[in-house]
């Protein structure tokens, strides 16, 4: 685990600059995980003074949020549809060559830290089903051989 007092200085940047905005939760929560790649448990405290909360409170809106993420992230983000669409063309047996290939659940990071995998609902890219994101970038009409090179690809260091 990182030393995660290192991004107190961040944390409080953001907190003093959001924190009189109205609903400024989900606000600091975003520029955080945007600064430190992930929302440390140290920035729980920090949030909850500033705010007047409790900790529970804060807590309880970080794990309801499935963006948030409380570990930092993999080297390499798949995040498969699982919408009707992408379903009906077979993204139900791209998943389960995911968590075969990736010993994984649907939701989870492997390992060797190289991929973490988070199901999303519809990436608009419909008329391209099946679809994914990877790193950001969309990747359409998959094949089970296609999905394997790319989820390779993220396994090899350097690539992809
Ligand atoms: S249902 Fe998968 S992209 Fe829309």
């Amino acid at each position: 685990m990182p030393d995660e007092t290192l991004h107190l200085p961040l944390i409080q940047r953001v907190l003093e600059r959001e924190k009189d905005t109205p609903g400024a939760l989900l606000p600091i929560l975003h520029a955080i995980q945007e600064g430190c790649g992930y929302v440390p448990d140290a920035a729980v405290p920090e949030i909850a003074h500033a705010l007047n909360l409790s900790l529970a409170e804060v807590r309880g809106v970080i794990s309801f949020y499935h963006d948030f993420r409380t570990a930092p992230p993999a080297r390499h983000t798949l995040r498969l549809c699982r919408a009707e669409s992408c379903q009906s063309m077979g993204a139900e047996q791209l998943a389960a060559q995911l968590r075969e290939q990736l010993s994984l659940d649907d939701h989870g990071t492997s390992a060797d830290g190289s991929i973490s995998l988070r199901p999303v609902y519809c990436l608009g890219a419909c008329v391209c089903s099946p679809a994914l994101e990877l790193d950001g970038q969309l990747h359409a009409r998959l094949t089970p051989e296609r999905l394997r090179e790319l989820v390779n690809g993220c396994q090899e260091e350097g690539t992809c």
